[in-house]
């Protein structure tokens, strides 16, 4: 026997339908249906699309995660939902379901943050996280520094994406590349062909102008927009454009800053521990990186396999299993989802039913 809590986490808040159990920090099933390719033709998520998919991949996904993990729901302790930020009909499919479970086996439930679940999932992969840490966390919708004294209960934003978000410069730059979508993989694999200092990119809020105001916050759009004019001068010049030099020097203009001011976070709070997480952290380039000045900074850097970065449910399960072991108070049946939820809210409260 155990006392470490067995949770079901449900992830529904963009095109992936995923659902995973752990007991503790260990990992016992990852089930993932993902509506990709769905959505591959229109070089986005389409919403609706997305909320049709989740709903008939979630009963299927539920029950291979149940098989996987060798559990029936009686044997859990809680569930635990991502209650946003997200989309809000894909999320309203996630928590829909949450709900009836958690009503049917009479089990608490946890609507948490989808953005606190990428960094709790490192759990799972290196243990409990140190305590404070700086994450890094950048996804498709998402990119922040955060000083995380607790991941279940104090999270503290430094700074944020002033425009677009990594995930979705990578997503942009592909798709004005004529990549495919999602654009971060793309890239990833074709800049590995390419020279990383082949065009000369700018970084982003690193001017000394900028540092009084934004010394944590990112900007990309600049750099989208300076690709795309570098793009369609050569085009118009009708010289031969090396793709993968592009790929290659786009991606290290925004891993340069991404480590780069993560690192200088840690260094100003005196917090010798980086987490990197969300879709983005998958990125074998910003990997290399962030290892390898994380070193010179003398940092312990944990950044989970690329499996745990994009969406899924192991990561929602993940963020459950603390709140329940740092004793927070579910939510309950009876909640709102919020598809702008600010990342330094870890979980949503329940509203009174009447
Ligand atoms: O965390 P995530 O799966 O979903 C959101 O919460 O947004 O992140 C998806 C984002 C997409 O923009 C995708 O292009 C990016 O993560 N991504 C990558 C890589 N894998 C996924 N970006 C760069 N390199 C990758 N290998
Ligand atoms: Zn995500």
């Amino acid at each position: 026997m155990t006392d470490e809590p067995l949770v079901l986490g449900i992830e529904t808040s963009c095109d992936e339908t995923g659902v995973g159990i752990v007991r503790g920090n260990t990992l016992l099933a990852d089930a993932v249906a993902s509506s990709v390719e769905e959505h591959a033709r229109f070089g986005g998520v389409v919403p609706e699309i997305a909320s049709r998919a989740h709903l008939e991949a979630m009963g299927p996904t539920i029950e291979r995660a149940c098989i996987d993990a060798g559990v029936a729901l009686s044997d859990l302790d809680a569930i635990a939902v991502t209650g946003g930020p997200g989309l809000i009909g894909a999320l309203l499919v996630g928590t829909s379901s949450a709900q009836a479970l958690a009503w049917a086996t009479e089990k608490p439930l946890f609507a948490v943050n989808h953005l606190a679940a990428h960094v709790a999932v490192d759990q799972l992969e290196h243990g409990p996280l140190d305590e404070p840490s700086i994450a890094l966390l950048v996804s498709g919708g998402h990119s922040s520094i955060l000083l995380v004294r607790d991941i279940a209960t104090d999270i503290e934003p430094l700074g944020m994406t002033l425009d677009d978000a990594a995930g979705e410069a990578f997503d942009k730059v592909a798709r004005l590349m004529g990549l495919g979508f999602p654009g971060g993989p793309e890239i990833d694999r074709i800049a590995r062909e390419g020279q990383v200092d082949a065009i000369a990119f700018p970084r982003g809020l690193t001017a000394n102008k900028d540092q009084a105001l934004h010394q944590y916050d990112f900007s990309f759009s600049g750099l989208k927009t300076a690709v795309a004019r570098w793009v369609e001068a050569r085009q118009a010049a009708g010289d031969h454009i090396n793709v993968a030099d592009v790929a290659a020097s786009f991606q290290e203009a925004v891993v340069d800053v991404l480590t780069r001011k993560a690192l200088a976070a840690c260094t100003d709070f005196g917090v010798d521990s980086l987490m990197i997480g969300g879709g983005v952290a998958a990125n074998s380039r910003l990997r290399e990186l962030a290892t390898a000045r994380a070193q010179t900074a003398g940092v312990r850097l944990r950044i989970p396999r690329p499996g745990l970065c994009t969406d899924n449910g192991a990561m929602v399960a993940a963020l459950g299993s603390r709140m329940v072991s740092a004793g927070v108070t579910p939510t309950g049946w009876s909640f709102a989802v919020d598809s702008s939820l600010p990342v330094e809210t870890p979980i949503l409260s329940g509203t009174l039913l009447d």
